[in-house]
């Protein structure tokens, strides 16, 4: 049998290095690490058998549930009998074109070629390497830069952290190997011109006009960002961000990525994220949602034309991974699709959307609430320490996003997540099979939580009193 609670608590201090988590802060002689073993449609469970509503989906990863296990088993023992394994490396699988194909059916524009991966870094860095041949192949080998955003994440591999903009995160590492220049956000809650939309979004693109023309319009090979940016908290871009990315990137020959890492499977009720903002992107880079994690997989889509020059006569893509488009993956990817689509799980994120979207505006009556944001089922509050919306210092986020919040999400059964890479933020990403009693009993907690948080931080307390 396996381990005992308290054993997999020792063993796990003694041997597993957590990622980007404190690794002392778990152990004999400092808190409990949360152990789960067990999923059920949108719930968890730990080791000592607490349930939980997995409100992040298991870092915006688990779109259909747990409950699919034995459909998936079944697609992954079929291929494991077949065929274990074979790669994408001038060889090919069946379940690899399938899926290929499958994927180019359901991508918007003429995105009709696909290049697998095993996760979200690597595809970041695939679509960096594949853009870049393709100017190389158009004789124009100068274009060597990307223009990214403030505060977005597009992973940590040191190609894609070069595109990251969370510094902390960039600064041990030295010098990025890619340059890129990081343009701002589009956090409309703290922007002057946030509320007039028209405004904001003319800003913004402003900004990314000069930002080319000051590095050289003929140096840059990408623009990169996600439809709706994850950290900072559910970044919603104004109308016409992304036409006007589109445009940009047109006039002055540079490819436009769309990173829907995240965005990409249901998570903003669309196939893609690109569509539901209005972006036709030359290449879309997933991972996360394509096999709802019951396999790692990531995948990058390329638009036909920037496809064509690796099609040349002896042209070779120069980059490839051993396990991008594993067999197994790709056959339970399909089998994730095939579920999307016989659950009516985009429908279900489409028809609910509203529900949670009022729902959660509601929790504005709290005052450590400042901000409420989002779409599809990707949601921030963003928290705030009086009714001018001042942000708390660096040591009110320590007490509240890495010592209240986390500890008392749990005690009310729920897992969402207290972020600060950009303002203090608490976001929800839940399960795309969740029904309105689900999406409920989320807010429910969150308010309590929430609450709970504003009187910890004496928030609203002057008002209050
Ligand atoms: C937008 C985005 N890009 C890239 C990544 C990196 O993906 P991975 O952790 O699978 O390498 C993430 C991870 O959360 C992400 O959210």
């Amino acid at each position: 049998m396996g381990m005992s609670h308290d054993e997999l608590q020792r063993r796990a201090h003694e041997h597993l290095l957590l990622h980007f988590a404190r690794n002392g802060a778990f152990g004999p002689d400092a808190g409990e690490l949360l152990v789960l073993e067990r999923g059920e449609g949108p719930y968890v469970f730990d080791t000592r058998g607490n349930r939980y509503i997995d409100a992040l989906s298991s870092l915006f990863c688990s779109q259909i549930g747990y409950s699919h296990g034995e459909e998936m088993a079944a697609a992954a023992a079929a291929q494991l009998t077949t065929l274990a394994f074979n790669t994408n490396w001038a060889t090919a699988h069946p379940p690899a074109i399938e899926l290929a194909t499958k994927l180019a059916e359901l991508a918007p524009g003429e995105l009709s070629h696909v290049f697998f991966t095993s996760g979200g870094s690597e595809s970041v860095e695939a679509a960096w390497k594949i853009a870049r041949q393709y100017h190389l192949a158009n004789g124009e080998p100068q274009r060597t830069k990307a223009i990214a955003r403030d505060v977005a994440y597009h992973g940590v591999t040191l190609g894609a952290l070069s595109f990251t903009g969370v510094r902390p995160m960039k600064e041990p590492f030295g010098p990025a190997p890619i340059p890129v220049r990081h343009v701002s956000h589009t956090g409309a809650f703290r922007a002057p011109d946030g509320q007039d939309e028209a405004a904001f979004c003319a800003r913004l693109l402003a900004e990314i006009e000069q930002a080319i023309l000051a590095e050289g319009p003929e140096t840059v090979a990408v623009i990169i960002a996600e439809p709706v940016q994850n950290a900072g908290g559910c970044l919603v871009p104004p109308a016409g961000y992304w036409p006007g990315l589109r445009e940009i990137a047109d006039r002055h020959g540079i490819l436009l990525v769309a990173d829907e890492v995240i965005c990409a499977f249901g998570r903003l009720g669309e196939w893609f994220g690109s569509t539901r903002v209005g972006g036709r992107p030359d290449l879309i880079t997933t991972a996360k949602g394509l096999t709802s994690a019951y396999a790692p997989m990531g995948a990058v889509l390329v638009a036909d034309h920037v496809a064509e020059p690796l099609f040349a006569d002896k042209r070779t893509l120069l980059h490839g991974i051993t396990f991008g488009g594993h067999p197994v993956s790709a056959a339970i990817a399909l089998a994730n699709l095939e579920i999307f689509e016989r659950e009516g799980v985009l429908e279900n994120v489409r028809a609910r959307e509203p529900f949670l979207r009022e729902r959660l505006q509601t929790l504005r009556e709290l005052p450590i609430v400042g901000d409420v944001r989002g779409a599809g089922f990707f949601w921030a509050m963003e928290l705030v320490k009086d009714e001018d919306d001042t942000t708390f210092d660096a040591d009110e986020r320590e007490r509240l996003l890495r010592g209240f919040l986390p500890r008392r999400l749990l005690e009310a059964g729920l897992i969402a997540r207290a972020d600060d890479r950009g303002d203090s933020v608490l976001q929800i990403a839940p399960p795309l099979i969740s029904d309105e009693a689900v999406l409920d009993e989320i807010v429910e907690r969150l308010h309590g939580v929430l609450a709970d948080a504003g009187a910890y931080m004496g928030v609203g307390a002057a008002v209050a009193g």
